[in-house]
């Protein structure tokens, strides 16, 4: 039998944003002051912050569904003034549709724009497998786990090649563990279809693992407090080399990280532990 015809053309066109001097308001309410950043093609740019302080409205802005107060935000060079599926938004809740199954909800993002049912569910079923889910396409989405059902919004996030792809805290609902096979499973799809990405997250070690460059934001309104680069470092999940940058940003975001030196230097054995081989 003839090898089914592959995917489509996996580089995906990406995009450009460029934020100029952006500045955002509900009412009184000062969210956003004066942020200026350009998000280059393909880039990952992961934005931590405290909550409340305005890393959804950014991505919102991204996305076309708010508009700053002041300022410009440009993709590709033309201002961003509504929603367009070149720039998809992925929720932390999958927004699976449960009365279809995972083919039907991937395919879906297909349909929207094209015409033939069979091909979108073809490429449905490849996507499926991408995200190793194969097996369990005529599953709904009450019937598999959280992260299977974040596994299934990946795809139809990518299904619909677009260049730039807004992530606001995609994995937070996870367990740690299912949280880390997710990241590995999207850096595989960048790696393949390389959008640009803008990732809001709680969890710096995600940032440091996914991104090339990382903002932290102060409280509101948001400033960039301070900007790490990690662009061409080949990372594992053993982040430890980047030990004193994820120190650095928690205590950015007012979280205590180090250890009392003068605790430590005293008794420099109190953290100990053994292993132990098990056979297998
Ligand atoms: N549509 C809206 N109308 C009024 N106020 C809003 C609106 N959207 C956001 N805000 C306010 O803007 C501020 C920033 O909200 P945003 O959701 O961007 O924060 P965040 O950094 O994403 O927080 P979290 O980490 O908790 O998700 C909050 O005080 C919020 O109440
Ligand atoms: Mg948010």
């Amino acid at each position: 039998m003839e090898p089914k015809a592959s995917l489509y053309p996996i580089r995906i066109p990406k995009m450009k944003f460029s934020f100029q001097n952006i500045e955002k308001s509900f009412s009184d309410l000062r969210v956003i002051d004066d942020f200026s950043r350009e998000i280059d093609h393909g880039e990952l740019v992961a934005l931590v912050g405290p909550s409340g302080c305005g890393k959804s409205t950014l991505l919102h802005m991204a996305a076309g569904l708010e508009r700053p107060s002041g300022g410009s935000l440009l993709a590709d060079g033309k201002a961003i003034r509504g929603p367009n599926p070149e720039r998809t938004l992925m929720f932390q809740e999958n927004a699976l549709y449960p009365w279809l199954t995972l083919e039907q909800n991937v395919a879906l993002a297909l349909e929207f724009q094209r015409s033939n049912k069979r091909r979108a569910r073809e490429l449905a079923r490849e996507w499926l497998a991408k995200v190793q889910l194969s097996g369990f396409e005529e599953y709904f989405p009450q019937q598999v786990s959280g992260g299977m059902r974040q596994r299934a919004a990946l795809a139809r996030a990518f299904i619909s090649r677009p260049k730039a792809l807004l992530l606001d805290e995609p994995f937070g609902a996870l367990d740690a563990l299912t949280r880390m096979t997710l990241q590995d499973a999207l850096r595989e799809l960048i790696r393949e279809a390389a959008p640009t990405v803008l990732l809001v997250t709680h969890d710096v070690d995600e940032a440091l693992f996914l991104a090339d460059r990382i903002l932290v934001f102060s409280q509101r309104p948001a400033v960039v407090l301070k900007e790490f680069n990690l662009a061409h470092h080949e990372k594992t999940h053993d982040l430890s080399e980047f030990a004193p940058m994820r120190r650095e940003i928690l205590g950015l975001l007012g979280i205590r990280a180090e250890a009392d030196t003068a605790a430590a230097q005293a008794d420099p054995d109190s953290v100990s532990y053994t292993t132990e081989e098990v056979a297998a």
